[in-house]
């Protein structure tokens, strides 16, 4: 007789949710705090004055675009730069720019989850950089990424900006980072954005602003959860709290019950209660030095080919080819 499995939930989200709230203690991940409010809020945070890391990674494009140029454009007439979550482009366009300007026969592969971004992107690129040629990717990383590296042997850049990388744990990020390794061939190249150790102030001024951005980004999930799965988390009820360990280099958000209280999540069939002061642990955004890098890359098969830092030395972007 063939067993029949039970599915208990719909959807990674709900199935994450009720792992998370159920623990001891309490977490829920980071990447959900992104619907179409957590962006518009991630955007608002980046126009931040506090949030160095877009500034610092803005300033690596705009005053070292050639030698960025000349570094892609090495040992290879034509390449494919891939941008593994494109966003808003605003640092690629830069480097889209002056490639155009250096006649550099490239095409531009954004991959995002979201046809919308990609639409978007598409459109502004069309307007402000038309002689760019945009093949847009919609899918996850690796899948588009394998097709992309089964359907050609052009030479790829690759491209992942930002200090996403942050949001992984070290273990997680040596899996992705030997996912991408494994799907590069010689010649090809990883770009890769890693915010640095700092004073640890400016870290915990940019991840607990006064203005209270972050709070609402950080609390968006708490929102997401009312209303997509039936959840009555009270949202003032919750503390955003920021810590950092200048020795690992991890800031680590939390939510942070402010009072005894249940709430419950309909649709996960969950009630469950807080007591006063009981944490969420959401995201990790982690700082790195040089040495961490290359404990990275080296777990990974990669090495540092060149580094570039901005003028204030707050952030880098890595280099890697595959070992
Ligand atoms: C997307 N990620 C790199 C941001 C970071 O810095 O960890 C998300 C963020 N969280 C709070 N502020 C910004």
């Amino acid at each position: 007789m063939q067993e029949q499995t039970e599915t208990l939930f719909e959807t990674q989200f709900e199935e994450e949710v009720h792992t998370g709230l159920t623990d001891y203690p309490k977490h829920l991940s980071s990447k959900y705090f992104y619907d179409a409010k957590g962006d518009k809020l991630f955007q608002d945070i980046m126009n931040m004055p506090e949030y160095y890391l877009t500034n610092a990674e803005f300033d690596i494009f705009s005053t070292q675009t050639e030698k960025i140029t000349q570094l892609f454009s090495k040992e290879s007439s034509s390449f494919n730069l891939i941008e593994l979550g494109a966003g808003d482009g605003i640092k690629t366009k830069i480097l889209l720019q002056n490639l155009i300007d250096n006649k550099v026969d490239f095409n531009y592969l954004p991959i995002d989850i979201s046809q919308n971004v990609l639409d978007q992107l598409s459109n502004s690129l069309e307007k402000e950089i038309p002689e760019v040629q945009v093949e847009p990717q919609q899918g996850t990383y690796f899948e588009a990424l394998e097709k992309i590296a089964a359907l050609t042997d052009t030479k790829k850049i690759i491209l992942f900006l930002g200090s996403n990388i942050g949001n992984l744990l070290h273990l997680q990020a040596i899996e992705f980072l030997t996912q991408v390794q494994k799907l590069m061939r010689e010649g090809d190249l990883f770009f890769v954005g890693f915010d640095q150790k700092k004073n640890p102030q400016t870290i915990l001024d940019a991840y607990n602003d006064q203005t209270g951005i972050t709070a609402a980004f950080n609390k968006n999930i708490l929102a997401r959860i009312n209303s997509e799965l039936g959840g009555n988390f009270d949202l003032d009820k919750f503390l955003h709290w920021e810590v950092y360990d200048p020795e690992t280099g991890t800031a680590k958000s939390y939510l942070v019950s402010k009072e005894q209280q249940a709430v419950t999540v309909e649709k996960l069939d969950l009630k469950t209660d807080f007591a006063p002061w009981e944490t969420i642990h959401t995201e990790i955004s982690q700082k790195y030095d040089d040495r961490t890098v290359e404990w990275l890359a080296e777990k990974s098969g990669l090495q540092i080919e060149t580094q570039f830092t901005d003028s204030k030395k707050q952030y880098k972007n890595y280099v890697f080819k595959k070992v």
